[in-house]
């Protein structure tokens, strides 16, 4: 036997077993067993919640492998020539993305409803009923304008419990708090394929191993700073927000420590702030009083998620997690990432506000 050999051999170096046991072990920490972990139980619901991310991952394994090559084939990119029913131009990827997420629940057991911005009413799974008496809520693909030239893009998801048999198929019981959720997350498709979500016990990551196929934990219990530097937000709409928003820039332009990121993709801008702190906002706009960002598909999932990590996310004067969906495609301003940022911007909109009872043409 050579020192080498004898260095690897469990019998001869007791400390080998235990160095292939810690790498085995943190490369075997998939997104299923994960899940059964955190809840300490393989009671059915336990179960269910486990099943339901394991198809999660399945659904962004499809889509990162067709990202990945999507370049190189025909009907990948651009646009189908069709807009969506809030009036935006749909493309392939958006469509091909929706249709993975049906795909990958279908004849699973798992939920009877997924309630999607890409289409105008639920796809019911009734043969899922009554098993799987829960919705997926997504946004199959986040930040589309990225997708033709190559910049990272995101899915964001969310689960609640059906309340219910919803036999008129009006999806009513949807139109509720943030508070209902059980569980949310994204996928982000960037250099690594990195999924990451909250079931109410913190927020974890997990990365893609190509080589194995696997979600593999990367960043467990991640925690989002009280402060970061970082203001995220298109200054492109400047002159279309309320005075309040243009006040809040025009004091991170003046002082120290601020920088700007925005990357087109809320998934992309939303992550570095989950790991390096900062605030993400989309106000309201002339043109589009509520902003952009839709409450059931994205702003409430990544509430979730931020409230777990220990930041907040706002409309700018109420908790998204607080806001009751008026329609399953309502939009809401967002204002979200560190605490005390967000609390920053949503001084000068309280600010603003005071103002405006004062003299009203203020705020205009
Ligand atoms: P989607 O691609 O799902 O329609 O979402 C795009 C959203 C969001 O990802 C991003 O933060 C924002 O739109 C960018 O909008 P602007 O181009 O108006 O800045
Ligand atoms: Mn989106
Ligand atoms: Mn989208």
């Amino acid at each position: 036997m050579t020192e080498l050999d004898q260095s690897l051999d469990p019998s001869v170096n007791p400390s080998a077993v235990f160095e292939h046991k810690h790498t085995i072990d943190r490369d075997c920490t998939t997104l299923p067993r994960h899940v059964l972990q955190q809840l300490q139980s393989f009671s059915p619901e336990a179960q269910d919640l486990s099943a339901i991310m394991n198809r999660v991952a399945l659904a962004a394994k499809l889509i990162a492998r067709r990202l990945t090559r999507a370049g190189l084939m025909e009907d990948a990119l651009g646009f189908t020539g069709r807009t969506n029913v809030q009036g935006e131009a749909v493309k392939k990827m958006d469509i091909y993305a929706n249709q993975v997420f049906i795909s990958s629940f279908e004849q699973s057991g798992l939920v009877c409803r997924l309630a999607s911005e890409e289409m105008d009413r639920p796809y019911y799974i009734p043969e899922n009923c009554p098993l799987g008496r829960y919705t997926l809520l997504y946004d199959p693909i986040d930040g589309s304008s990225n997708l033709d030239i190559n910049i990272n893009v995101g899915s964001i998801f969310a689960v609640r419990k059906q309340e219910g048999d919803d036999i008129d198929r009006t999806a009513q019981d949807l139109l509720q708090d943030g508070r209902g959720q059980i569980a949310a997350g994204y996928v982000l498709y960037g250099p690594s394929t990195v999924l990451v979500y909250s079931i109410g016990k913190g927020v974890h990551a997990f990365t893609l191993d190509p080589s194995l196929g696997e979600f593999i934990l990367s960043h467990e219990n991640i925690r989002v700073p009280d402060h970061g530097p970082v203001y995220s937000v298109n200054e492109g709409n400047f002159w279309q927000w309320d005075e309040s928003i243009r006040d809040y820039t025009r004091y991170v332009h003046r002082h120290e420590g601020y920088t700007a990121r925005y990357g087109g993709a809320l998934v992309g801008d939303f992550h570095r702030i989950l790991f390096q702190g900062g605030v993400f906002l989309y106000p309201g706009t002339t043109k589009q009083p509520e902003g952009k960002l839709r409450l059931l598909y994205e702003s409430a999932p990544l509430a979730y998620l931020i409230e777990q990590a220990g930041g907040r996310a706002s409309t700018g004067a109420q908790e998204i997690l607080d806001v009751v969906a008026d329609k399953l495609h309502m939009r809401t301003p967002l204002v979200i990432g560190s605490k005390d940022d967000v609390a920053l911007v949503e001084s000068f909109i309280e600010n603003g506000r005071r103002q405006a009872l004062i003299s009203p043409k203020a705020g205009n």
